[in-house]
C-alpha cells in the first residue's frame, strides 16, 4: 500500500463522512427504495443510472462502470491523490490525521500549488486593505454607496488592491514567491524597464473561488472610468472560466436545499441577492454560459432561474442560456425585472422583498418568456407577420410534453389573436405528427430507469454467469456464506474476474474483516475489479437466502465447471485421434463435445 497512515485512521476518516453525504454535493441525489439515484458526474446522461447506497458506503453508475467508495469517489471527481481525498474527507468531519512522513502528493503541479497559495495571501492582503486601511479606503467607500454591507464585505472577501507601486510584488516576494510565477500567472505585470506592477491597481476586488471555496482568479472592477470596466485574471490551468460558476461554493448548500438555483450575469447581482436573502445565487464570469456549466448546474437542480439583465443583450443571453439548459435536462424559469434594469439596481431601487416576491419567485415559464422574445421579429399590426408569429409558437409548443400546459398557451393565443381554439388544437395535433411525437412511447421512456434496464439486459447472461455474480453478491455481504463457498469451491469460478474477487475476498475474511464492501474495495488496486465488485455490491439480492438457494447457485458454477472440463479432455483426445489418423473415433468424439454443448445451452 502506498500510504503509511494507520489502517484505523482511514477508517475512522471513511466512518465519519456518510457517502450519500459526500456525493449529494456533488450531484442531486434522490432516494430510490433502499439506494439513491441520480445522474452521473462522469459521464452524460439525462435518465439517472448512478446509484449510491449508504448501507454499503459504495457508488456505482450503472451507464459508464465507475464505481468505488467515498474515497475513489473524491479521486475521481475532484482529481484528488489517495492522500487529498483523505485529508479532505478528514477536514470535512474535524479528524486530524497523524504527521507522517507520507509525501503529500498533489494532482496539481509545483506552479499551480505555487499559484494558488499566491491567491490566497492576496485574497488576504486586498481584504485586509479595503477593511482596515487608509490605502484601501476609497474601495470601501465604492461598496458602501453601493449598498454592500461589511458582512458582505467579508463572506465574499472583497478587497483593493493598492495603488502604491510595487507594494503587491514586495508582499509577494517576502512570502517567498519567485516573481516570474507571479507573472506567468498574471497576477504581476512586467513593464518595459523590468519592474513590476499589480496587474489590478486601483481595482476593487472580487474573489472568484472555486467549489471548494479556494480563490481561484480575480475579478477587479474599476472605481474610476476606467477601461476595461471589469478585468479578470487570465485563464491558467487552475481558471476556466467557462467551468466555473461564481459564488458556487457558498450557494451549493441552499441550491440543494431547494433543487433550484438562480442565475445572474455579473458578480454584483451575485452579492445584493445574497445579502437580500437569496442564497442560492449564481454568475457566469462575463462570458455566455457555457455547456459545461449548464451539465454541472443539471447535476445539482431540477431548475434554473434565469435572471439577466433585461436589455437587449441580457434578453438574447437568456434565450441562449435557456436553451442550453433546456437541451441538458433543466427545467428553465425566467424572472422579469423593470426594462432596462440588472437585478442588482433593482435590488437597491425596491428592496430585498420586492426582489424576492416580484422578481424571483414570480418568475415565468420559458413559454411565455419564448412568446414575448419572438415578438421582436414581428410587426404584429400586420397580419401575415400575425400569422408567422403564431405559427412559429405553435412549432415551439408543439415540443411541450404536458398538454394542460399546451393547453393553457393555446387559450393564450386564442385570447391575444383572436383565434378558435379547436383550430389551434387541430395545428398543434399536426405538428406534433409531423414530428413524430407519441406522447405514450414518450412518457414510458422516461419511467425506466437505466439500472432496471440494465438488470432486464443482464437476465441474459448465461445462467453459471449470473450464478457466480449473485453468489459474490451474497459473499459480500455474509462471511458465512462465503466460507462455505470457500469450502465446497474455493477458487473454482469459471469467469477469471469472478475467481480474483473470490480469492480477495476469502483473504480479507481471513484477516479478520467483517463484511464491509466498502473497506473491501479500499483494498483492491485493479481498477476493473474494483468496478466490477461495486456492480455486484448493487444488485439486488434476499435479505434471508435460504441455504437451499446458495447450493443451488454453487451447483449451477460447479456443472459449468465440469462440462468445461470435459470438453476440454474430449478436446484433446479429438485431436489425438486426428493425429493417428483415426477419423471414426474423431468424429465420435466431436459428437460427444456438441451433445454435451447441446445439453449445455438447455440447462442455460
Ligand atoms: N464583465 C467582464 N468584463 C467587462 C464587463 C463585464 O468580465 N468589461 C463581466 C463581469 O463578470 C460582470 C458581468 O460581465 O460581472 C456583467 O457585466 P455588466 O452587466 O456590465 O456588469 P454589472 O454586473 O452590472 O456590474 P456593475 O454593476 O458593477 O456595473
Ligand atoms: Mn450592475
Amino acid at each position: 500500500m502506498s500510504n503509511q497512515i494507520p489502517e484505523e485512521v482511514i477508517e475512522e476518516v471513511r466512518k465519519a463522512n456518510d457517502i450519500a453525504d459526500v456525493i449529494g454535493e456533488y450531484v442531486q441525489l434522490k432516494k430510490q427504495g433502499r439506494n439513491y439515484v441520480g445522474l452521473c458526474p462522469f459521464h452524460s446522461e439525462k435518465t439517472p443510472s448512478f446509484s449510491v447506497t449508504q448501507e454499503k458506503q459504495i457508488f456505482h453508475c450503472f451507464g459508464c462502470g465507475k464505481g468505488g467508495n467515498v474515497v475513489t469517489f473524491l479521486m475521481e471527481m475532484e482529481s484528488f491523490s489517495f492522500y487529498e481525498a483523505l485529508t479532505f474527507l478528514a477536514d470535512r468531519s474535524g479528524i486530524k490525521l497523524p504527521e507522517t512522513g507520507v509525501r503529500k502528493e498533489s494532482s496539481l503541479s509545483i506552479e499551480s500549488q505555487n499559484v494558488l497559495s499566491a491567491y490566497e495571501w492576496l485574497t488576504k492582503l486586498y481584504h485586509h486593505l479595503l477593511r482596515f486601511t487608509k490605502d484601501g479606503k476609497e474601495g470601501y467607500n465604492y461598496f458602501k454607496e453601493r449598498g454592500i454591507s461589511e458582512e458582505s464585505i467579508d463572506t465574499f472577501q472583497l478587497g483593493f488592491a493598492s495603488k502604491v507601486k510595487g507594494f503587491t510584488a514586495e508582499f509577494l516576494e517576502k512570502k517567498g514567491f519567485h516573481q516570474q510565477v507571479l507573472v506567468k500567472s498574471g497576477l504581476l505585470t512586467l513593464h518595459e524597464d523590468n519592474s513590476v506592477s499589480d496587474r489590478f491597481s486601483g481595482r476593487v476586488i472580487f474573489p472568484i473561488r472555486n467549489h471548494l471555496g479556494k480563490t481561484i482568479a480575480f475579478g477587479g472592477r474599476t472605481i474610476t472610468d476606467q477601461e476595461p470596466k471589469y478585468l479578470n485574471s487570465s485563464e491558467s490551468e487552475l481558471f476556466q472560466k467557462g467551468k466555473i460558476l461564481y459564488n458556487f461554493d457558498l450557494a451549493k448548500k441552499y441550491i440543494r436545499k431547494s433543487s433550484e438555483a438562480v442565475l445572474f450575469e455579473g458578480y454584483m447581482d451575485v452579492i445584493s441577492a445574497y445579502q437580500a436573502g437569496v442564497k442560492n445565487v449564481i454568475a457566469t464570469l462575463g462570458t455566455a454560459l457555457t455547456e459545461s456549466q449548464a451539465k454541472l448546474l443539471r447535476r445539482y437542480v431540477d431548475t434554473v432561474v434565469l435572471c439577466y439583465d433585461s436589455d437587449k443583450a441580457g434578453t438574447e443571453a437568456t434565450y441562449k442560456a435557456a436553451n442550453l439548459l433546456r437541451q441538458v435536462g433543466c427545467q428553465v424559469k425566467i424572472a422579469r425585472l423593470d426594462d432596462g434594469m440588472d437585478p442588482d439596481e433593482y435590488i437597491k431601487t425596491y428592496g430585498p422583498d420586492a426582489f424576492n416576491d416580484k422578481v424571483i419567485r414570480a418568475s415565468g415559464t420559458y413559454m411565455s418568456f419564448y412568446m414575448r422574445y419572438l415578438k421582436k421579429d414581428y410587426n404584429l399590426n400586420l397580419e401575415g407577420d400575425r400569422i408567422q408569429y403564431v405559427e412559429n409558437v405553435l412549432t415551439e409548443l408543439a415540443r411541450i410534453d404536458s398538454s394542460v400546459e399546451r393547453e393553457y398557451y393555446l387559450k393564450e393565443l386564442s385570447n391575444e389573436y383572436n383565434l378558435s381554439m379547436d383550430t389551434l388544437v387541430e395545428e398543434i395535433k399536426n405538428h406534433r405528427q409531423n414530428m413524430g411525437i407519441h406522447k405514450d412511447k414518450r412518457e414510458k421512456k422516461r419511467y425506466t430507469n437505466s439500472a432496471t434496464k440494465y438488470y432486464q439486459s443482464k437476465k441474459l447472461l448465461p445462467a453459471f454467469q449470473n450464478a457466480e455474480k449473485q453468489l459474490i453478491a451474497y459473499m459480500l455481504k455474509d462471511r458465512s456464506i462465503t466460507d462455505k463457498v470457500q469450502e465446497e469451491i474455493g477458487g473454482a469460478f469459471n469467469i477469471d474476474e469472478h475467481k480474483i474477487i473470490a480469492t480477495y475476498l476469502y483473504a480479507f475474511y481471513e484477516e479478520g474483516h467483517t463484511a464491509d464492501v466498502s473497506l473491501f474495495i479500499e483494498r483492491l488496486t485493479d481498477q476493473t475489479i474494483k468496478q466490477l465488485v461495486t456492480e455486484i455490491a448493487m444488485s439486488p439480492v434476499i435479505e434471508n437466502i435460504s441455504d437451499q438457494e446458495i447450493n443451488d447457485y454453487i451447483r449451477i458454477i460447479r456443472a459449468e465447471n465440469n462440462d468445461m472440463a470435459s470438453i476440454k479432455t474430449l478436446k484433446q483426445q479429438q485431436r489425438i485421434a486426428e493425429q493417428q489418423n483415426d477419423p471414426l473415433k474423431a468424429a465420435q468424439i466431436a459428437m460427444q463435445i456438441i451433445e454435451i454443448q447441446k445439453q449445455l445451452k438447455n440447462t442455460n
